[in-house]
């Protein structure tokens, strides 16, 4: 058997145009353009290019990017005080404070500084709440992207057995919840989990969030499963290459023979992230003017 392919970059496309259209509308009825703006402390490369390109995906949607570049020496006062200035900020709906910070600086402090109505990341522990109760809140970029690529290929995730592998505050944590929420039926696994192969195989739903290259294995999936992996791992260049290739945290090569359907790295659920990002940024313009939500956002 062969997966069908999750293409996330086209559905991330899809959705950059579905918040284009809005984009648009909110501005015609605020008299502004909704607003994110993103705080980059030092020069990180990876963080830079992952700055640079919310920028332009924000600008071309339609909507105003405020970018903010601090010095890797900016003390832990003075990122707080900009936080405080963008809260206040009318023309800001979305705000998002890039990690990793630099050592010196405290990223819980930090993000409990934002406005949870402006937590367009929803990593403040007051959209992690919401989350956790069922409130309507700001809910992080990824596990949210991975819901809408679930929901557009299965439809209904009611009663389905769901492994998260992972459980981190940014993906596995809220994924769980997610789910659940779906009426799955999920269990969390994570590196002290007992026979991870015998538990991945009970799922009808895998999403991978380990950070290790490869590490899910075609014999550890139910046949017919649907596979989301959120890993974005870099192997060690082979000989004659200038660097690595960049891997999921599962063997796409092996898994593909026995999934359902899978998201492969790069082109699955990498590109969702920035434009649910920007999805996120419009519900908080929408919410912020006191303007109902769209329902296809
Ligand atoms: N660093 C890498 N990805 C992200 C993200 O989605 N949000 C923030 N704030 N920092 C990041």
């Amino acid at each position: 058997m062969s997966a069908e392919i999750i293409d996330g970059k086209a559905f991330a496309a899809g959705l950059r145009e579905r918040v284009g259209t809005h984009a648009g509308d909110f501005e015609a009825k605020a008299g502004r353009k909704a607003g994110l703006a993103v705080v980059l402390v030092g020069e990180d490369p990876a963080s830079q290019v992952y700055v640079r390109s919310k920028g332009k995906q924000t600008v071309a949607a339609g909507m105003a990017s405020f970018e903010h570049k601090l010095p890797a020496d900016t003390s832990q006062s003075d990122l707080i005080a900009m936080v405080e200035q963008l809260n206040a900020d009318p023309g800001v709906d979305g705000i998002l404070v890039q990690l990793p910070l630099p050592d010196h600086l405290d990223e819980h402090t930090v993000i409990s500084t934002i406005s949870p109505d402006k937590d367009v990341d929803g990593f403040h522990v007051i959209n992690a709440g919401r989350l956790a109760v069922g409130q309507s809140g700001f809910v992080p970029c990824t596990p949210l992207g991975c819901m809408m690529l679930l929901a557009d290929r299965m439809g209904d995730l009611s009663g389905k057995d769901a492994v998260v592998i992972g459980r981190s505050n940014i993906v596995g944590k809220p994924m769980a919840q997610l789910l659940l929420d779906a009426n799955a039926t999920v269990t969390i696994a994570h590196s002290r989990t007992k026979d991870l192969p015998e538990v991945v195989r009970r799922a009808d739903i895998v999403v991978a969030a380990v950070g290790r290259a490869e590490m899910v294995k075609a014999e550890w999936l139910k046949p017919g499963a649907v596979v989301i992996d959120v890993g974005i791992n870099r192997l060690p260049p082979a000989d004659g290459e200038d660097k690595g290739k960049l891997v999921g945290d599962v063997d796409f090569g092996g898994a593909s023979e026995v999934a359902g359907a899978i998201t492969p790295v790069p082109g699955g659920v990498g590109p969702m992230t920035i434009a649910v990002l920007l999805r996120n940024s419009l519900v908080a313009a929408y919410r912020n003017e006191g303007l109902d939500v769209p329902v296809d956002l």
